[in-house]
């Protein structure tokens, strides 16, 4: 990768992005609205045209719970799932609809299990020993009441309750008088870009459930397909839709009966949408490569992202032939080593961005943030 060579439309992106910002002053991460609609919508589009009205999208909180991401998502008609409560409170507290929160974290106290009760939210139970504590909490159930199962079907996964496994929960659920259940079958599938055919094996791991709990006369009332859809290179609508399709569509092609049909992604509506941007504080040239230190850094080391890192240098005039680069956040120590790239050496002051760092980034970079990170929405 090279910085003059990377990705014409991160490049372009970032600088229309950018030009939107007044007083850009580092480190800040500068959030834009419009690159989350074009996502929500894509994504949108691309459900409705497999799925048709039973399709919906929920966008799963812990990659980026920031408030105005929420709002904007719930104002395109998202639904949500949450791993914490607090992010529950948090979504109820914007005015998002309990019928459009799922909550499916791996902790689950019965306190929280209470709480989460009243306001009518849908718990996802994660593993076996759960279903005990989520059954305690839900004491004369109603009609609204459902309760979501995440399936282990993956040998990637340490979450979730086997097919073999399923039918004695199926059936003390049935007997606490709860007639409906959904499925969740998340999983990662090893390299990335995951394969289509993942997802049909996610659609084959719902029949199977599906088939369970029609023995046991419950309802299904929604299959959640999970998330880790790989976003688009360039963050257009039609782009959106033609990245998740086939994705879709392995699925569609295998499940049956089709419910409720919920796409929880978490990077693939929120990747594009957040752009970082540093000032070079320092460049030192050392034995390895030209260390450029920044006044911002975020995890390369946990590597959540599906995008590689993409710098773009925000500086006129010329900076001289290609060197190796090594961007790294302010403590130049190696866990702080953002990424590796070839192009001019930048001088002290000069400005860099990253662009399609919307996802799980923000929490890390707000630790390694100096001065204190600046949030920007446009
Ligand atoms: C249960 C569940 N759903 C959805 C997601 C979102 O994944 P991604 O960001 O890959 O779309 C995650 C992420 O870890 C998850 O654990």
């Amino acid at each position: 990768m090279s910085i003059e060579s990377m990705v014409d439309h991160s490049r372009a992106e970032t600088l229309r992005v950018l030009s939107h910002v007044q007083d850009l002053r580092t480190p800040s991460v500068v959030y834009s609205r419009h690159a989350l609609t074009t996502a929500a919508q894509g994504l949108s589009d691309a459900v409705s045209a497999v799925f048709g009205s039973r399709g919906a999208v929920a966008f799963s909180t812990k990659c980026n719970p920031r408030t105005e991401i929420l709002e904007q998502l719930a104002a395109e008609g998202c639904s949500f799932i949450a791993a914490w409560p607090r992010d529950v409170q948090h979504l109820l507290r914007l005015g998002v609809p309990a019928t459009s929160i799922f909550w499916s974290g791996p902790l689950k106290r019965a306190t929280d299990i209470s709480a989460m009760r009243r306001a009518r939210i849908v718990p996802v139970v994660e593993s076996p020993s759960q279903f005990a504590s989520v059954l305690l909490g839900c004491a004369e159930p109603g009609d609204h009441d459902v309760i979501g199962i995440r399936l282990h079907f993956t040998e990637r996964s340490r979450f979730g309750v086997t097919i073999e496994d399923l039918s004695p929960h199926l059936r003390s659920v049935k007997a606490h008088g709860i007639s409906r259940v959904g499925f969740q079958v998340h999983g990662l599938a090893g390299p990335w870009p995951p394969p289509c055919a993942h997802w049909a094996e996610r659609a084959a791991a719902a029949n199977r459930g599906h088939e369970l709990a029609d023995k046991f006369g419950l309802e299904v009332a929604f299959v959640s397909l999970g998330g880790g859809l790989p976003e688009p290179s360039e963050p257009a609508r039609e782009a959106y839709m033609e990245a998740a399709l086939p994705y879709l569509a392995a699925a569609h092609q295998v499940m049956s009966p089709v419910p409720r049909v919920l796409v929880e992604p978490g990077r693939f509506l929120v990747q594009w949408s957040g752009t970082m941007v540093a000032s070079v504080v320092d460049v030192r040239h050392r034995r390895d490569a030209v260390h450029v230190i920044l006044d911002l850094s975020f995890t390369s080391l946990a590597s959540p992202t599906s995008t590689e890192l993409a710098p773009v240098l925000l500086a006129d005039g010329d900076r001289g032939p290609d060197r190796d680069l090594l961007f790294v956040g302010p403590s130049d120590f190696h866990g702080d080593l953002l990424c590796r790239a070839a192009g001019p050496v930048p001088n002290a002051g000069d400005l860099v961005a990253f662009p399609r760092v919307g996802a799980y980034q923000e929490a890390f970079a707000a630790h390694r943030a100096e001065p204190q990170l600046r949030i920007v929405t446009i």
